[in-house]
């Protein structure tokens, strides 16, 4: 416990925050993670479903998978660790949430400065004229076309393979590189570019704390680890007033 106070204090007088989110923050909502024991990629191919090439080998089946996610996704709820880090949005000077999920599950808890670097489940975007747009629909009409220009519409997600939005990057490394203090939550550490994050963050004199069910990666560079479930930590570390 002395180890939590410790951390807690430190947040609650420095006035840069930046907190990077996986999917581990979404498992106690009960949305499944990519690569744990009951992972999605221990059940799936990610080449059949989440890349380029099979969306134009495929559209159906990639769509299919996608509004399967949708249905699990659509009757989930934000958490406690969710909620923990609206309230800290609220009580810092500078706050951005990083989050390599496409959940929408900060949004629906109500974070405001959210970068979603892998995309939203619940945007499309065109294939044809790049328009991107909400879709909450559940199931999504397969296959969807384009209002403005009938092309086929594809989920908004960066898939394997493919390059996160240049702003998306730049905004994160910006964010790294001035924060005061980076929280870490529920992820494998192993995807890039977010997986750098941490080291560019560490590098450029961050005070890093990584929370997550086990250690990972990250975890030999960061300055403290927190082993638990995010729901039940991530509040520990938030002022309660
Ligand atoms: P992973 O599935 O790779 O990792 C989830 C992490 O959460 C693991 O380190 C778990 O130990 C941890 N974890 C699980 N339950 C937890 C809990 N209750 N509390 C805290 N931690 C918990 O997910 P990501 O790191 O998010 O990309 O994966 C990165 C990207 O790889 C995803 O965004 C996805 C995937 O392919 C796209 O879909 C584009």
């Amino acid at each position: 416990m002395e180890k939590i106070s410790r951390i807690r204090s430190r947040i609650s007088t420095v006035s840069s925050i930046v907190v990077l989110t996986g999917a581990g923050i979404s498992a106690d909502s009960g949305v499944p993670t990519f690569r744990g024991e009951d992972g999605l990629w221990r059940r799936f191919r990610a080449e059949d479903l989440a890349t380029p090439e099979a969306f134009r080998r495929d559209p159906v089946l990639v769509w299919e998978w996608y509004n399967w996610r949708r249905e699990i996704i659509a009757i989930k709820n934000p958490n406690a660790a969710h909620h923990a880090l609206v309230k800290l949005e609220r009580q810092a000077r500078s706050f951005t949430l990083i989050t390599q999920n496409v959940d929408g599950l900060h949004a629906k808890a109500g974070s405001k400065n959210i970068t979603e670097i892998h995309g939203n489940i619940w945007k499309t975007r065109c294939t044809v004229c790049g328009d991107v747009s909400h879709n909450f629909d559940v199931p999504i009409t397969i296959l969807p076309h384009c209002k403005k220009c009938n092309g086929l519409l594809r989920p908004h997600i960066v898939w394997f393979g493919e390059s996160l939005d240049p702003a998306d990057i730049k905004r994160s490394m910006d964010a790294m590189h001035t924060c005061e203090v980076l929280l870490v939550i529920g992820t494998s550490g192993i995807v890039q570019p977010a997986a750098s994050f941490v080291s560019t963050a560490k590098g450029a004199g961050a005070y890093v704390v990584e929370i997550n069910i086990e250690e990972t990666p990250n975890s030999y560079l960061v300055d403290e680890v927190l082993v638990g479930r995010a729901s039940d930590v991530v509040p520990l570390l938030i002022n309660r007033d």
